[in-house]
């Protein structure tokens, strides 16, 4: 065969100035399951970076029930909702979840990332004005991204400067005349800073403003409220959030993602969003384990009492060590150290001390905001949680973060 130039070699050059920079992420290897002991690149360590929260992954009446579905039912959909890929098993869910959430109804996704994605544009049009929160999750910026509306972003938190944008937007509309409908976003739990929306706040300002308001229960599933029904259960704003997004894949420890709200929401994406239309539908194990870790959730609550006593013993540790851990109020648990390559060494030597948890860095935060984002789960224990304090110690010390 004749050789050719590569016509992507650029993209070496684009790696090389990854590495250069330290924002190069090489893909850890998880040998096992994804347990608080795991072996992460062929080393025994305390994994301090899933997003499993309640230990669901692994859970046995989840394994059981994906097993069960699969004998019965096989290992795919077969087709996208809309064509042949509704199972009854998919309605259940649904059901379920919008019994569990107290709204009308429930539509899945095939993950968090494409329910925001496939709800933001298909809901709003070129007369529309979107307002987001400017830490929103990247699927929600993406999903803006795909929207005919005009767009708008308000400082992180601030109920006073969503106010202000939306008095202008109300008094001046756009270049188009004026706004016809305005969707306000925002993260519920924010998934690299663990801080909480101020939820009651935005929805005050939008009921004044006749704005719509949307959440990204991403983090918040399964961690707060009562079961872990998410941030509106948590302030008790039930009826007042218009849109709730809520994921399967982290706390719920399967794969997915959902929109809770009307039937009318439910019913036109199911019309026009195109994940719906044009993605094939989850397979019936994941649909069934789902299933089961609603009655996780609401069977075992004490999961979720044990993970935040964890977070409340572990954030403790971590400040009283002397180590910047930001703004959080949940099992997020951020190690900001700044500079990029310093938070990968800190995370190497963790490593070596066997403790996983993983940088963040540029893109996932802001240049100088490098991260070790930790995440405690409800099936730590005591003695885990203090070895990992203890490897944060040494390794602080010797890259000089913390003093002593
Ligand atoms: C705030 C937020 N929204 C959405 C998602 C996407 O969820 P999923 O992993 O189910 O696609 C994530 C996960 O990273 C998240 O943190």
């Amino acid at each position: 065969m004749a050789t050719r130039p590569d016509p992507l070699a650029y993209l070496d050059e684009a790696l090389a100035d990854l590495r250069a920079k330290s924002l190069y992420r090489p893909l850890r290897i998880l040998d096992g399951r994804q347990t608080p002991h795991a072996v992460m690149d062929g080393r025994p360590v305390i994994s301090l970076s899933s997003n499993n929260y309640l230990g669901l992954a692994t859970h046995p009446h989840l394994v059981e029930a994906a097993l069960a579905a699969v004998r019965d039912l096989g290992v795919g959909s077969g087709a996208v909702r809309t064509i042949a890929g509704t199972m009854e098993l998919h309605e259940e869910l649904e059901r379920r979840l919008a019994a569990f959430k107290h709204t009308e109804a429930v539509l899945t996704f095939q993950s968090g990332f494409t329910a925001n994605s496939g709800v933001i544009p298909t809901i709003t049009g070129e007369r529309d004005l979107i307002v987001s929160d400017e830490l929103n999750h990247a699927s929600i910026i993406d999903g803006v991204r795909l929207a005919k509306a005009a767009r708008a972003v308000f400082p992180h938190k601030d109920v006073d400067g969503l106010e202000g944008v939306l008095r202008d937007a109300r008094a001046k509309g756009g270049p188009g005349g004026a706004y016809e409908h305005i969707l306000v976003i925002t993260d519920g739990v924010f998934s690299m800073d663990g801080d909480i929306a101020p939820l009651p706040g935005i929805c005050d300002v939008c009921e004044r403003y006749d704005a719509a308001v949307m959440i990204d229960d991403a983090h918040a599933s399964g961690v707060l409220g009562r079961n872990g029904r998410g941030t509106v259960d948590h302030f008790g704003l039930h009826g007042r959030v218009d849109i709730q997004v809520g994921t399967l894949s982290k706390a719920v420890g399967v794969l997915g993602g959902y929109v809770a709200g009307t039937q009318a929401l439910r019913d036109y994406l199911i019309q026009r969003s195109r994940p719906i239309l044009f993605s094939t539908s989850h397979p019936p194990a994941v649909v069934a384990a789902c299933l089961a870790a609603i009655d996780v959730l609401e069977g075992e609550p004490e999961r979720i009492d044990r993970l935040w006593e964890n977070t409340r013993f572990f954030k403790a540790g971590l400040t009283g060590l002397g180590f910047d851990t930001g703004i959080s109020e949940t099992p997020i648990t951020p190690v900001i150290v700044g500079d990029s390559e310093r938070a990968g060494r800190l995370s190497a030597r963790l490593l070596e001390l066997g403790v996983f948890a993983q940088a963040v860095v540029y893109p996932t935060v802001a240049i100088d905001r490098a991260r070790i984002r930790t995440i405690v789960s409800s099936e730590h224990t005591r003695d885990d949680l203090q070895a990992c304090l203890d490897a944060f110690a040494t390794a602080g010390r010797e890259l000089r973060l913390i003093g002593g």
